[in-house]
């Protein structure tokens, strides 16, 4: 259960709110560097306000939540790392899973699960099935994902498929990605100050709105997410048009 009592009432009446909020969740290791404390500090508390961030989005009234969690080339950290991380994943999945799904919370993954340790791609696949009926808010995980080799999978799933070239096309293209069905994010949140999209959604994200913001991941908070809401609503989004006439 969300303790609401100590948080700021947040006016939401006259904004519109995006659909699908896509975010580069960056800056753990900085976060706990700022502190003296490992990095596995700054990714525990990385996954941490992840559970604050999506109790947001319900309250929000967000439907879509895509999480950019672990790259295809964040494999190449030191090993330790990457253990750790991948021992939070499957501690999150084992402690969460139940809560989020009474949350109404459908859980997606975005990537490619072979070459991720079996136990961990079980508990990935039990926790899809078990939120599967749920609708209020779809997560999806970005978890060994990257946006070039989602293309790549999607070509030769396409290929496979005997699809001629004069069959394809951006609609069919979108069919065969991770996040076939879903809209298209209307935002990009990349946390912790770099200003660049890492190979995060390429193809998704081609019309979204960027949002940079300086705070570290562990510090983005309820009410960053609202800011980031606010400045959404602020953007005039064209879709290469003319604007309109006042
Ligand atoms: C994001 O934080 C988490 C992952 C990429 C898994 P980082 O670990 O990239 O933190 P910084 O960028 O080094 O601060
Ligand atoms: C992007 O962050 C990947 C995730 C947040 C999972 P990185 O920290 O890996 O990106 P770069 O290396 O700064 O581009
Ligand atoms: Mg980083």
């Amino acid at each position: 259960m969300v303790n609401r009592a100590h948080q700021k009432p947040l006016d939401l009446s006259s904004l519109t709110i995006p659909t699908h909020v896509a975010i580069i969740m960056d800056g753990n290791g900085r976060w706990a560097k700022k502190r003296g404390l490992p990095r596995q500090a700054g990714h525990r508390a990385g996954a941490e306000n992840l559970r604050r961030i999506i109790n947001a989005c319900v309250e929000f009234g967000i439907k879509i939540l895509t999480i950019y969690a672990f790259s295809t080339e964040n494999w190449g950290r030191p090993e330790r790392e990457v253990r750790g991380l991948m021992k939070i994943f499957a501690r999150v999945l084992d402690q969460e899973i139940d809560d989020l799904s009474a949350q109404g919370v459908c859980l997606h993954h975005l990537g490619d699960l072979t070459g991720v340790e079996p136990a961990l791609q079980e508990k990935v696949r039990r926790a899809i099935e078990l939120t599967k009926h749920n609708d209020r808010l779809i997560l999806n995980v970005a978890f060994n994902y990257g946006g070039r080799a989602e293309i790549l999978h999607a070509v030769r799933a396409m290929l496979a498929d005997g699809i001629k070239p004069e069959q394809l096309t951006e609609s069919l293209f979108s069919s065969y990605l991770f996040t076939a069905g879903l809209p298209d994010p209307d935002i990009v949140v990349r946390t912790s100050g770099e200003l660049r999209i890492s190979n995060f959604l390429i193809w998704q994200a081609a019309y979204a709105e960027y949002y940079p913001t300086p705070a570290y991941w562990p510090d983005f908070d309820r009410e960053e997410l609202y800011k980031a809401i606010v400045a959404f609503n602020q953007r005039e989004r064209r879709f290469g048009l003319v604007p309109d006439e006042k």
